[in-house]
């Protein structure tokens, strides 16, 4: 199957997925959430790879940028002082509320907006972020666009070293059909990130790898 077929052919599958069910309670890492209908489930290996990630980080405070169920946040919340979880969908706004909610976790807060922009001016000790990562003309909760630069993976990217501590950790999860160099070569510009990126196979149902982006942000080498 060419890429674009492949591609279309995930969106379709993700769609099918994430719209036609209705609310379940699923246990990811230890943390029970609910899904309501249109949140994207969380019972998948890519936000379970990005949990295993996230549950070795910790710090005073920390985001979950595309929250979705709030499922990555309350993983964070065992780990940081306080947590905000971010979504501009307004039903994944409302399902998180209510699961931080349901498990009596008081640390965890959620906004609603695009980006960065609910928490502008707050600095991070780790952002952690599952973005729609297929590629598509049509922009939407389960797909990005084209460019990644204009959806959340770029508002993630660019915001990045502003929205981090010294020592912040960043965690992204991409897919091997998004335009991953143009991460690569964005993050590369600033010196104050180094990145580093783990790949596991076929762990979606298909035949693409999932990107594990690690972003730490030093100082450059000699400053002080
Ligand atoms: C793939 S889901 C991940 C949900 C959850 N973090 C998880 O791993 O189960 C991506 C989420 O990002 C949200 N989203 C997409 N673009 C966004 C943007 N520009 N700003 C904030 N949230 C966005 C979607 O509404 C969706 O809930």
């Amino acid at each position: 199957m060419d890429r674009r077929k492949r591609i279309a052919k995930e969106i379709r599958d993700c769609r099918t997925l994430c719209e036609q069910h209705e609310s379940r309670t699923t246990t990811v890492h230890g943390v029970d959430v609910n899904c309501a209908p249109g949140v994207f489930p969380p019972a998948n290996r890519v936000t379970t790879c990005l949990a295993n990630a996230a549950s070795r980080c910790g710090g005073e405070c920390a985001l979950d940028l595309g929250c979705g169920t709030g499922i990555l946040g309350l993983v964070l919340a065992k780990r940081f002082r306080r947590v905000v979880c971010v979504d501009r969908c307004p039903v994944a706004v409302t399902c998180a509320r209510d699961n931080a909610l349901n498990q009596g976790v008081q640390n965890v807060s959620v906004r609603a907006g695009t980006g960065y922009e609910p928490v502008a001016g707050m600095r991070f000790d780790a952002v952690v972020c599952n973005p729609p990562f297929y590629p598509s003309a049509e922009n939407d909760r389960w797909a990005s666009y084209e460019r990644v630069e204009l959806g959340l993976i770029g508002d993630f990217v660019k915001g990045l070293s502003g929205a981090l501590t010294q020592n912040g950790v960043g965690l992204l999860a991409t897919s091997s059909l998004t335009d991953n160099d143009w991460i690569a070569e964005t993050l590369a510009r600033d010196d104050n990130l180094t990145v580093d990126r783990s790949r596991f196979d076929g762990v979606t149902r298909s035949s693409q790898d999932i990107h594990i982006w690690r972003i730490v942000k030093t100082l450059p080498e000699g400053a002080t």
